[in-house]
């Protein structure tokens, strides 16, 4: 098949559905979401949505709370950008329906998380990103100019560059002119051909043995750009949650920090608490700081876990406020009203991705990307707990703004579509070996685990580096001789991911933020700098001496 619409959006958490509403009064709107649409990080956000929204509150506030857990990297612009638009875009969403909790004199009832000097974090219950997915899915579904496509993985992207051997991908005048998508349904690829496209596909969380991520996070978004020539940066900094509720069976189900900002307590084995001795906020420090003690400590006793205790709170506060974490606690067999919960970190939230700019626009043409997938620089080094479902939305409005601009006729732009060949599988056969793809899930996700997790070495890195390439010359040759499927293309995207996340860590010779490394534990001297890479010649320029060393090429 073949499908052309005036905007594409790949995604459907609150970055993708925001955008499409928004572009959808200016043209036709194709929405591909992998799963079902509202399977994504998004409707699993528990703790809420940053946004100064009390009067004891201010943008200056917010922003110096950003800046100072982005640990340097931040850009100011950004941040202050995102944190002053935020508030108006949270009350379009409250226009749309969207319902957070208030207090009985309406006023907001404002959480608290690590790092945030002020209450400021509207919820819903502990269920506040299912409340945005569907308050946002009800507005796109009434949208007659939306075409949904759901089960459906994009393959890759079309770049004029792919048609055209005088174009240099990635560079001046690339651009992206459609897209293949896998439908899970029928196995057939169809060319989607629009005038822009977004990427809001989310994060790479599977990337990791334990992560917080739902399933879908398997770093789609940053490969497909990545294989197209677009700019990534700063993907060495991986955002650990410190606390996923430790059993089994649970799949690192997230007990959200809003649960500290109510006064719990992590505990020792033994009972004693610890964090106070790394960070004069305690168990509120930045993640990043708790994450790394919760690991120090793990790895001084020997015990699996650490214990997250909010006994102290009464049962019935309990129950009210995190309702979901109580219930699902305690279908595991944990009552959290009267015992100390199990915790470990868990991989949680990519802070890199793909560069943009304010507008969302990439390095790319016609190619706009928001929410986890993009590196805007409002998270720095470490992502400020709940800034991420702000900057989805104030991006994606932004980008929006921008993307209309596009929407007009072009002769030009249409030539080159109608040129886009069908998919052809060449010689590619059904597979009879899927054992290979889950082995080597397992093992990728393994050896970031172990290699590439919350404290690194040099050592490791180089280790993980030379197994990751070898894993991606047999995942590529796998790619070639059978016929695509959503696991293989997911696998492919997540070997892509971790790539990038060591490409990046080995370039970064400091501690910064989410990237520590016992081989260099201070801070480098001089002003911070991202980590650039980019396919089309490889580069990684983040230091200038280092700008012609090369990052594996991925076969296109
Ligand atoms: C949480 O509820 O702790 C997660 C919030 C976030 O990651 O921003």
């Amino acid at each position: 098949m073949r499908y052309s619409h005036d905007f594409i959006v790949i995604g459907s958490g609150i970055a993708g559905l925001t955008y499409a509403l928004k572009i959808s009064e200016f043209g036709s709107v194709a929405l591909i979401a992998k799963d079902a649409l509202d399977e994504g990080a998004t409707r699993y956000a528990q703790g809420g949505i940053a946004s100064v929204m009390a009067d004891d509150d201010s943008s200056d506030l917010h922003v110096s709370d950003t800046l100072e857990s982005g640990r340097g990297l931040c850009k100011e612009d950004v941040v202050r950008c995102i944190i002053k638009e935020g508030p108006a875009h949270v009350r379009d969403l409250i226009d749309l329906g969207a319902r957070f909790n208030r207090n009985p004199d309406d006023s907001f009832a404002l959480g608290q998380e690590g790092g945030h000097s002020k209450r400021r974090i509207l919820h819903a219950g502990d269920l506040t990103g299912l409340e945005i997915e569907s308050t946002l899915i009800r507005a796109v579904r009434s949208k007659p100019n939306i075409e949904i496509f759901t089960h459906h993985t994009v393959v890759d992207f079309i770049t004029r560059a792919n048609l055209d051997p005088t174009i240099a991908p990635g560079e001046k005048d690339d651009e992206v002119l459609g897209l293949y998508a896998l439908s899970e349904e029928t196995g057939d690829v169809s060319v989607f051909v629009g005038k822009a496209t977004l990427l809001a596909t989310g994060g790479a969380g599977k990337v990791y043995l334990y992560t917080s991520n739902p399933d879908t996070a398997s770093g789609d978004g940053v490969a497909i750009a990545w294989r197209a020539g677009v700019r990534i940066a700063n993907m060495e900094f991986f955002q650990f949650h410190p606390t996923c509720l430790y059993h089994p069976q649970a799949k690192s189900f997230l007990i959200s920090e809003a649960v500290r900002g109510e006064g719990a307590v992590l505990l020792l084995k033994n009972g004693k608490p610890f964090m106070e001795d790394y960070h004069p906020l305690g168990c509120l420090a930045p993640r990043d700081v708790v994450a790394r003690a919760i690991d120090y400590e793990m790895k001084k006793s020997g015990d699996d876990c650490v214990y997250l205790d909010v006994t102290h709170l009464e049962g019935y506060r309990t129950r009210e406020c995190f309702p979901n974490i109580y219930k699902t606690c305690l279908q595991f067999g944990f009552d959290m009203t009267k015992e100390p919960l199990p915790v470990v970190p868990a991989a949680h939230y990519m802070c890199g991705g793909v560069v943009v700019d304010l507008s969302g626009q990439t390095s790319l043409g016609r190619l706009f990307a928001s929410g986890e997938v993009c590196y805007s620089g409002l998270h720095g080094a470490n992502r400020l707990a709940s800034n991420s479902l702000l900057e989805g939305l104030v991006l994606s409005h932004r980008a929006a703004v921008k993307a209309r601009e596009l929407a007009k006729p072009s002769a030009r732009l249409e030539q080159l579509q109608k040129a886009i060949p069908a998919w052809d599988s060449g010689h590619a056969v059904d597979s009879d070996e899927l054992v290979i793809v889950s082995h080597n899930w397992d093992e990728i996700r393994r050896l970031m685990w172990n290699y590439v997790g919350i404290v690194r070495t040099d050592k490791r890195l180089s280790r993980a580096k030379r197994r990751i390439d070898l894993l991606m010359e047999e995942i590529t040759e796998y790619y070639w001789n059978f016929k695509i499927t959503r696991n293989t293309l997911e696998l492919r995207n997540i070997a892509v991911a971790a790539q990038l996340i060591i490409a990046c860590a080995l370039k970064r010779k400091e501690s910064r933020g989410l990237h520590y490394n016992l081989d260099y534990p201070q801070l480098q001297e001089g002003p911070a700098i991202d980590t650039f890479v980019q396919e089309v010649r490889a580069r990684v320029i983040n230091q200038p001496e280092q700008k012609e060393d090369t990052v594996k090429a991925q076969k296109n």
